[in-house]
């Protein structure tokens, strides 16, 4: 399957010079959506992960079904000030912009295996702040899967030796 295909490139959004990848188009189509998830679950099916985690909200859309997909629950990495119950945060920068991210202290216990989802690999930034949250609530992380991966960027070298797969790069 050719995934560029099904993914929306648009231009200066959400400002002048940057190249947008729009996953919606991806989403609404119900046989490339399960192809895509159908794979990422086959992947990982022998890797023993007790937990998969995605980051707000994108990371939910990719994140969820595949966690119940490999028949694992869920950690939603959120936003500042979304989560009600007792959480740790981490600050982290985007491509563009600034934001907090959260996780409940109680959504992962040590030593569980932890798999981040997210659609999108760009800077690092958020997967960056994603695994310095699991880790200090002592989950293993075992990787982290991405739809597409912006190489230009070189997130990768923020996120220090774990496991990355992409399966589209721009
Ligand atoms: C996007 C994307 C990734 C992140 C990648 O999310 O879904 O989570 O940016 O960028 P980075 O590698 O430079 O950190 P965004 O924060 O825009 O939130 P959204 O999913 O709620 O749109």
């Amino acid at each position: 399957m050719n995934l560029k295909e099904h993914i929306r490139v648009i231009p200066d959004f959400p400002q002048p010079g940057i190249r947008f990848k729009d996953i919606t188009t991806l989403l609404n189509n119900g046989p490339v959506y399960k192809e895509v998830i159908d794979h990422l679950a086959q992947r990982y099916r022998d890797s023993g992960i007790d937990l998969v985690a995605g980051p707000e909200a994108r990371g939910f859309v990719i994140g969820a079904p595949l966690a119940y997909a490999l028949g694992v629950g869920f950690v939603p990495i959120r936003k500042s000030g979304k989560l009600p119950g007792e959480t740790i945060e981490v600050g982290y920068d985007l491509e563009y912009g600034k934001d907090k991210l959260a996780i409940h202290k109680d959504a992962i216990r040590p030593g569980q295996r932890v798999l981040i989802a997210d659609d999108l690999l760009a800077t690092g930034g958020t997967i960056a702040s994603t695994l310095q949250l699991i880790r200090q609530l002592g989950g293993d992380v075992v990787g982290a899967t991405f739809l597409i991966e912006l190489s230009y960027l070189n997130g990768r070298e923020k996120l220090g030796g774990i496991e990355i797969e992409s399966l589209v790069q721009y």
